[in-house]
């Protein structure tokens, strides 16, 4: 596998702190063995998420210089409105301060609308898979989130080239089930973080597209990571091969009715969202009236002139071919190292991070003790690396019976920012798993001493048994 070298060269570095062993077990038994409550002063490579954690480019902080910061109609709002059109063709723009603003903003106003002009009586959302605030909004609003990822998604050592696609049956099956009037939008996210950050394809896109259309259902298009799932079409869709990543983003837009977008991912910006559609003044109205109460005025949403000028210029930053064959490349190569040592992980890597298979690594740890929440601590001792559990701990308990939900897999997510770790830091990264996985049958279970009611996995604290 080859090592694609920066396409960035560095004029500013921040150093980070060297750790020894035991000031790591301090740290870890302070934090109450969840690395969330770790200090990132005691961190030396954070893998925790992709999100804000970018490294933005000398042309965005310059960006900031030139920040407009009238509160009605700033300059930089304009110039986001004309990033959005050029990319994604949709002409209606509200910023947010990040992407759960855009889904606070949008989500309830999508329910409204299915109960006055859709006839409908129970809000119902379907997508390939709901990221965890998304699904929160829909639930805070009395609606129901259904998840239909095509099954490959959950058998990580078969390779499929697209495990962020839907089901096409099981989508037209749910719409059945729950009725096409009661379906408030269909969401389809890209790439699907959950699943491993894994493409969904045109294909799959216009047909979802299809099927919504049939039935009258808007399309949102959850946009956090819309370049990487661009960049995958390009290598690996037919007729592709020779579009530009322009082309093909501005295709995929057409399989939707309107945005939200964390800007926090592929515009590398620290901090940002946005709400946009295409072209239903309607909706657009609704959106810009909870806008107004819930993020800001509608021409910043929540966010500063100045973040509105550096995630304008983001936006192209991110479709960059050269940058994207980068980012796409050094995350399969920490995969490859992993998988050349027999590590397993979700195959093949998807765009934003590695997905390591924890519950094949600790057979002997039942999911309620959370095999990947041990991992990721014994990499932090290891080598003070931060990464995040995605499984049982994270799916929390059924709010009804209080049972333990069943998780289909017990990841551990090394999430890797934007142009801020070298090449090197991967290697690192890989020799300590590989490391860490020799002694894997020593590890022990966690119990909790905390466990908070809601969002446990951000605050509990636990004791190794
Ligand atoms: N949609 C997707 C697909 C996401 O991955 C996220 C955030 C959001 C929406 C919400 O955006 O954080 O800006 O409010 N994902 C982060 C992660 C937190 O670590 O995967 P936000």
């Amino acid at each position: 596998m080859k090592r694609i070298p920066e396409p960035f060269r560095i004029k500013m570095v921040e150093p980070i702190k060297m750790t020894t062993f035991s000031d790591r077990q301090q740290a870890l038994k302070e934090a109450g063995y969840n690395p969330f409550l770790l200090r990132s002063d005691d961190v030396y490579i954070d893998l925790l998420t992709d999100s804000g954690t970018g490294a933005m480019s000398d042309n965005q902080w310059a960006g900031l210089m030139l920040g407009d910061e009238s509160y009605a109609g700033s300059r930089n709002y304009y110039n986001l409105c004309a990033a959005v059109e050029h990319f994604f063709g949709y002409s209606l723009t509200v910023p947010a301060h990040q992407g759960r603003g855009a889904e606070q903003i949008l989500f309830p106003a999508l329910i409204e609308r299915m109960r006055q002009v859709r006839g409908g009586t129970t809000p119902v959302f379907i997508s390939n898979y709901h990221f965890d605030t998304t699904a929160g909004h829909i639930e805070l609003n009395g609606g129901t989130a259904v998840n239909v990822v095509t099954p490959e998604a959950f058998d990580t050592t078969t390779p499929y080239d697209w495990k962020g696609n839907f089901d096409l049956d099981k989508l037209q099956t749910t719409i059945d089930h729950y009725g096409a009037q009661n379906i408030c939008a269909i969401t389809t996210t890209v790439t699907c973080n959950s699943s491993g950050g894994q493409p969904v394809s045109m294909a799959n896109m216009r047909a979802v597209y299809e099927i919504a259309s049939r039935h009258d259902i808007p399309v949102v298009i959850d946009s956090a990571r819309y370049c990487e799932n661009a960049y995958f079409i390009k290598q690996r869709e037919a007729g592709y091969a020779d579009a530009t990543i322009l082309d093909i983003i501005r295709e995929m837009y057409q399989y939707g009715d309107m945005l939200t977008m964390s800007a926090k991912k592929d515009p590398m910006v620290n901090i940002g969202g946005l709400c946009c559609i295409r072209d239903h003044e309607e909706l657009f109205q609704a959106v810009r009236t909870r806008c107004v109460p819930m993020e800001g005025f509608v021409t910043y949403g929540g966010m500063a002139g100045r973040d509105m000028e550096a995630l304008a210029r983001g936006l192209y930053e991110a479709a960059n071919e050269d940058f994207l064959h980068y980012r796409i490349s050094q995350v399969a190569y920490l995969g490859e190292r992993l998988r050349e040592a027999g590590i397993p992980i979700q195959y093949p890597t998807g765009g934003h991070a590695v997905f390591v298979d924890a519950a094949k690594i600790l057979p002997h740890i039942p999911a309620d003790q959370f095999p990947a929440q041990v991992l990721c601590n014994e990499l932090y001792l290891e080598a003070g690396i931060r990464a995040v559990e995605i499984g049982s701990l994270l799916l929390g308990r059924d709010p009804q019976t209080g049972v333990q939900k069943a998780a289909e897999l017990e990841l551990m997510r090394l999430t890797i920012p934007r142009r801020v770790y070298t090449n090197d830091h991967m290697d690192y990264i890989a020799d300590a798993i590989i490391a860490l996985a020799k002694r894997a049958s020593c590890f022990k279970g966690l119990e909790f001493t905390y466990e908070p009611p809601v969002l446990r996995h951000f605050t509990a604290k636990f004791r190794p048994l």
